[in-house]
């Protein structure tokens, strides 16, 4: 009988999430019953909205539920076989069966590694995707600020909006990060909120101001984006990462929304689910072109989740943060 090490939350962090929020557990699971599958995950995905989950959502000592890739290793379930790639929200944990409720078949791209499904060709590129295009409206040569821009979702918003020919300048939290986005991707101008204070710096970084902004961040972020703010612009509010250890994100100039005639829309992924067949079409063709760049910062065994988690949250990941389970 198959053994399963997973993550469960034994307790809820005040703050940023610590290792002692976290237990290692191990369990049997049983072979795949008839009608089921037996899964073992490759990839598990480490996200920020796991955060505000551990305050709110996610159970008490079970495992922590997220993304996931796995591969089926038995079938006894007529919609699978062995082999077969399956995404899933079963988050932290090495093995599972399913009746295959909530598992969906990956066809991956031969010509791209399986990693990049976890991120750009999938759940985060999409989110960025939809967001700048279908949110956003952003239009050719606009002018777009986008945070965490060294991050998942950041960096593909900005590189679409280049893409569009548009001027961008991107936040982020490191100097190899803003190296990155200055010399590879070829950002307009690159922000390290923590060196330089991000109203001053955004400030001089706008001359023309902002008709996008692309908000993963709330708080500090926001405030200094509303204040360049072109008539008529629009904020696409994908996350609030600044306020999600604390639970609050402060902004003191909303007023900003009514001068300006800014439309700020919060959304999530499955607004815009129609764009999915387009996205995976324009996402493959710029990744294979090199037009779109990712990173990954890759951790390995389920045993790392806990601080793949704490690392994301405290700025350390480059691009998607990950663990990887197997091959
Ligand atoms: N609406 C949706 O459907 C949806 C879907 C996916 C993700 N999101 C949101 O998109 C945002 C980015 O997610 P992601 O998966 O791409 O993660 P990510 O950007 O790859 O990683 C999170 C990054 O956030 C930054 N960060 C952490 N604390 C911060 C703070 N106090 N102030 C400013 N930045 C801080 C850190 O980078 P630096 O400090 O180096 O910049 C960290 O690396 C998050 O807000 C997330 O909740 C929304």
């Amino acid at each position: 009988m198959p053994k399963s090490r997973e993550i469960h939350l034994v307790q809820r962090p005040d703050g940023a999430p610590r290792p002692e929020n976290f237990a290692l557990v191990e369990r049997d699971v049983g072979d795949a019953a008839d009608g089921e599958v037996l899964v073992q995950n490759l990839y598990m995905s480490v996200d920020p909205a796991m955060r505000p989950r551990l305050t709110a959502g996610q159970a008490l000592d079970e495992a922590m539920m997220g993304g996931a890739l796995g591969r089926v290793v038995q079938s006894k379930h007529e919609g699978f076989a062995v082999g077969d790639l399956v995404s899933n929200r079963l988050g932290f944990r090495e093995y599972f069966t399913s009746d295959g409720k909530g598992l969906s078949k990956l066809t991956p791209d031969p010509e791209l590694p399986l990693s990049v499904h976890m991120h750009a060709l999938g759940g985060t590129g999409f989110t960025a995707y939809g967001g700048l295009l279908h949110i956003g409206q952003i239009k050719d040569g606009e002018q777009v600020f986008v945070s965490t821009a060294g991050g998942a979702v950041g960096s593909v918003a900005a590189q679409i909006a280049k893409l569009k020919g548009c001027y961008v300048v991107g936040s982020t939290g490191s100097d190899d990060k803003a190296a990155w986005l200055r010399d590879e991707v070829g950002l307009d101008a690159v922000i390290n909120y923590k060196t330089q204070p991000i109203r001053q710096a955004l400030e001089e970084a706008t001359p023309k101001g902002l008709d996008v902004y692309f908000d993963n961040v709330g708080g500090d972020h926001l405030e200094a984006a509303l204040r360049r703010m072109n008539t008529l612009g629009r904020i696409p509010v994908c996350g609030f990462i600044s306020g999600y250890n604390s639970g609050h994100s402060n902004v003191s100039n909303l007023s900003n929304i009514i001068y300006a005639r800014v439309t700020l829309r919060g959304f999530v992924a499955p607004d815009f689910m129609h764009l999915w067949d387009d996205f995976k079409r324009d996402m493959a063709g710029w990744l294979k072109a090199g037009k779109i760049k990712y990173q990954e910062t890759v951790m390995e065994g389920v045993a790392a989740a806990p601080a793949a988690l704490i690392a994301l949250m405290a700025g350390e990941n480059s691009g998607k943060m990950l663990v990887k389970l197997a091959d």
